[in-house]
């Protein structure tokens, strides 16, 4: 993993750590044969978190999150809303390898409930590291794996005692593929970013 300056270096450690970890329980579970495992990336400790479902075809071929087509976009709104860089954001997945389904070529599906359970002790432990004051959760699987209990609503807070501040928002793939609602549905995603733009503001 690269360092920057940002970085506290103990938790960049236990970043490495646990990318190891991560990396050895895989192949142990035989999930990683074939495919990449891709980590999370960013400054360590970081006041917002990206939190996706999972890397697809373009992720898995660079092992970095958000750098497909779907993930570009969503990164393109965020540097726009908060005026920062995408180094400036830590950035993961609820599953670090890509589900997919053999037609005539890999194709992407959804994650299993299994997939999802296995992978979430390391997002969890990837929140602890990172202390980030909001997480942005990209679609319904991260919602779901972060606050069960929740219902999916776009641009609606969840807070609670016991940690972050969760924001959820429709999945970069999703909003893509409903051409003709991106527009309205795009205003509807930096709205909702401008509200964790605002909140992180008024704690400074
Ligand atoms: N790219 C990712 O890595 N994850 C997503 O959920 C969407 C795009």
């Amino acid at each position: 993993m690269a360092y920057s300056s940002k970085d506290n270096p103990e938790k960049k450690n236990d970043l490495d750590l646990l990318g190891k970890s991560l990396r050895l329980a895989c192949e142990k579970a035989g999930l990683s044969e074939g495919v990449s495992i891709v980590f999370g990336e960013g400054p360590a400790p970081c006041d917002i978190m990206i939190v996706g479902e999972a890397p697809g075809r373009d992720e898995t071929k660079h092992g970095r999150p958000f750098i497909g087509r779907a993930g570009r976009f969503f990164i393109s709104v965020l540097k726009e809303v908060f005026g920062r860089e995408r180094d400036d954001f830590y950035i993961t997945n609820v599953v670090k390898v890509w589900p997919t389904i053999k037609k005539q070529r890999l194709k992407t599906r959804k994650p299993t409930k299994d997939e999802v359970a296995f992978f979430l002790p390391f997002l969890m432990e990837e929140i602890r590291i990172i202390e980030p004051k909001a997480i942005v959760a990209a679609g319904k699987t991260a919602l779901s794996s972060l606050a069960p209990d929740e219902d999916f609503k776009p641009g609606g807070w969840i807070k609670s005692d016991h940690g972050p501040a969760i924001m959820p928002v429709y999945h970069p793939a999703y909003l893509l593929r409903k051409q003709r609602s991106l527009k309205k549905n795009t205003v509807e995603l930096k709205a909702a970013l401008r509200k964790v733009r605002d909140s992180l503001s008024g704690q400074r």
